[in-house]
């Protein structure tokens, strides 16, 4: 599987995707399953990725969920992104301050994006595994994922792409991996 791959989908070229163009995409890619069927693979100890397609302007990737595997609340730094679910079910929650998180259920066909300026956790629901695909625009570079301090105190940790966003432990000490 490659960049070369993906390259037949229709997508705009020498510019950042927006929230709409990205949830296009994803649509397309998700009536595609040749392009990344044979990448999905689910492990009860984690989430499994696989990066599909980077360029200057867009990261692309498979998910495969199971078990109530969580991302915890966390941004996407300057990126808009967009998220297809192609196999089982997805929860996707939005932070309220003074009440329970927002909450919305998302199954195969659906498709949902976000942009900069928010916060969500998203995780398996359901009892079946789970395959999603990600779009990011401009490539997801940094994250940052939320937790409470030991004094109360909301707090964000700067992460990379490349640490698994996970449910954060009270003041933070067992972030990443
Ligand atoms: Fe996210």
């Amino acid at each position: 599987m490659s960049a070369r791959s993906l390259s037949s989908l229709a997508r705009p070229r020498g510019r950042d995707l927006s929230g709409e163009e990205l949830e296009a995409f994803l649509a397309e890619l998700a009536d595609r399953p040749e392009l990344w069927i044979d990448l999905v693979a689910h492990d009860a100890s984690q989430r499994q990725y696989e990066e599909l397609l980077s360029d200057a302007h867009l990261t692309v990737w498979l998910i495969c969920w199971m078990d109530d595997q969580d991302t915890g609340f966390h941004d996407h730094d300057t990126s808009s992104g967009a998220l297809a679910v192609v196999g089982g079910r997805i929860r996707e929650q939005r932070l309220v301050l003074d009440g329970p998180p927002v909450e919305r259920l998302f199954a195969p066909g659906e498709t949902f994006g976000f942009s900069p300026a928010d916060i969500h956790r998203v995780s398996h629901a359901g009892e079946d595994p789970a395959v999603t695909l990600h779009a990011y625009s401009p490539p997801l570079l940094r994250m940052g994922a939320y937790y409470i301090a030991p004094d109360g105190v909301l707090a964000r940790r700067p992460m990379s792409p490349a640490e698994e966003l996970r449910p954060l432990a009270l003041a933070g000490s067992s972030a990443g991996r």
